[in-house]
């Protein structure tokens, strides 16, 4: 039991020790792009994300993904994300997301620690 215990602790404290730390709310100004096409309610141009981190891609109920995403076997964890949205063509080619993507490094963590909240 004591063994349990130890072990949730650390499931829970080991994904924050590893990841750099970004900026929630710089994160959301960072978003503002991506409003033209994602909210955290409903499907748009772009799906809903809310829960996209640690969210299977191509799988939120109702839109219509292209193929290449929804065989693309990725879970969005924060390494996927990054990369997706940093490059989404070279990430997954042939996806039908027409952003040509944040380079700054800084931008994307607080990004990611951004989508953390929405949850
Ligand atoms: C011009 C519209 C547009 C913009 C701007 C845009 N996206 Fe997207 N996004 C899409 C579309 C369309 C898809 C679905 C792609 C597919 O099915 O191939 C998508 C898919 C995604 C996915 C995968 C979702 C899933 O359920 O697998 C993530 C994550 C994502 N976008 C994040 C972002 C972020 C973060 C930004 C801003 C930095 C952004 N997008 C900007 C249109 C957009």
């Amino acid at each position: 039991m004591r063994h349990m215990i130890l072990g949730a602790a650390l499931a829970l404290l080991l994904p924050v020790a590893a990841q750099a730390e970004g900026d929630a709310a710089a994160g959301e100004k960072a978003f503002a792009p991506c409003k033209a096409c994602h909210n955290f309610e409903k499907n748009g141009v772009g799906p809903d994300l809310k829960g996209i981190v640690g969210r299977k891609a191509g799988t939120y109920e109702g839109y219509n993904y292209s193929a290449a995403l929804k065989n693309s076997g990725l879970t969005w964890d924060e390494a996927n994300l990054k990369e997706w949205i940093k490059d989404p063509k070279a990430k997954v080619p042939g996806n039908k997301m027409v952003f040509p993507g944040i380079k700054d490094d800084k931008k994307l963590d607080d990004l990611i620690a951004y989508l953390k909240t929405k949850g």
